[in-house]
């Protein structure tokens, strides 16, 4: 089964075009589940082309395919700031910040770093290697074999780590309720929301509010991360967490948790 039409006949079966050079068409390919695509006419060729996209960017055809394989080629980590700083700025500044929106250009550019944008130091003992910009850190974690980073929350901050070497379990968690720092005196409940494995290549992020709190632990060969944070206005910083590991018994996502003194 394919979600996707083969040829511009099946493509525009039972489509109804709602201008000129779209169409919309739907499929059920399970009871409950619709998908709704809009396609492009494929008219033919240039002409179709042209009809899209404009003479001027035909005449360019090649240059334009250089540009756009630039968009995605690698970047060196003095590359990735001087892109990456402003948009942090624009962030940390607004009136209201798309945290979702930012995480995931960061995240485009941080893929095109090479694998080791900061050294390949590999110490036995977890240490940081710090570059920081005034709304804007890039820290290299390096992890030793089994290593744990346990829970935390980034309170005033988000993040987006990169695997760059070995693998790490990530486990990410909310607070439930509307009050993102329960008093410290008192039990309050966290529900995971995410549990990936970090390899090189892979992203993990992290707003304000969604997945603020996570949990990280090494495999057996230790590894290497890449974790970038933006600070927004406030008193940016992270605090452990006591969680007991069992999870309530009507609900098996949602832990009992404090904060550790
Ligand atoms: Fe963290």
């Amino acid at each position: 089964m394919s979600w996707f039409a083969n040829d511009f006949t099946a493509c525009t079966a039972n489509a109804e075009p709602d201008d000129h050079h779209n169409v919309e068409t739907r499929q059920e390919p399970a009871p409950g589940v619709t998908i709704q695509r809009r396609s492009l006419f494929r008219i033919g060729g240039a002409a179709a082309l042209a009809l899209l996209v404009g003479p001027g960017v035909l005449r360019s055809g090649k240059a334009g395919a250089s540009e756009a394989g630039e968009q995605f080629g690698p970047l060196n980590l003095e590359e990735f700031i001087a892109q990456a700083d402003p948009l942090a700025r624009a962030l940390a500044g607004g009136t209201e910040p798309n945290e979702e929106a930012y995480l995931l250009h960061l995240a485009s550019l941080l893929c095109r770093l090479g694998p080791q944008p900061l050294g390949a130091e590999r110490p036995r003992r977890m240490m940081r290697s710090h570059y920081y910009k005034p709304h804007f850190a890039v820290m290299q974690i390096n992890m030793a074999p089994d290593a744990v980073l346990p829970y935390h929350d980034h309170r005033d901050y988000n993040g987006v780590i990169l695997g760059l070497e070995g693998s790490v379990r990530a486990r990410n968690f909310e607070i439930l309720g509307d009050d993102l720092i329960p008093p410290g005196d008192k039990q309050f409940q966290i529900r995971q929301t995410a549990d990936t494995v970090l390899e090189p290549g892979r992203i993990s992020t992290l707003t304000r509010r969604r997945d603020n709190i996570h949990d990280l632990r090494a495999g057996t060969q230790g590894a290497r991360l890449l974790d970038v944070f933006t600070f927004f206005p406030g008193s940016q910083g992270s605090h452990y967490l006591e969680v007991d590991e069992t999870p309530l018994e009507d609900r098996p996502a949602v832990f009992t948790a404090r904060w550790r003194a």
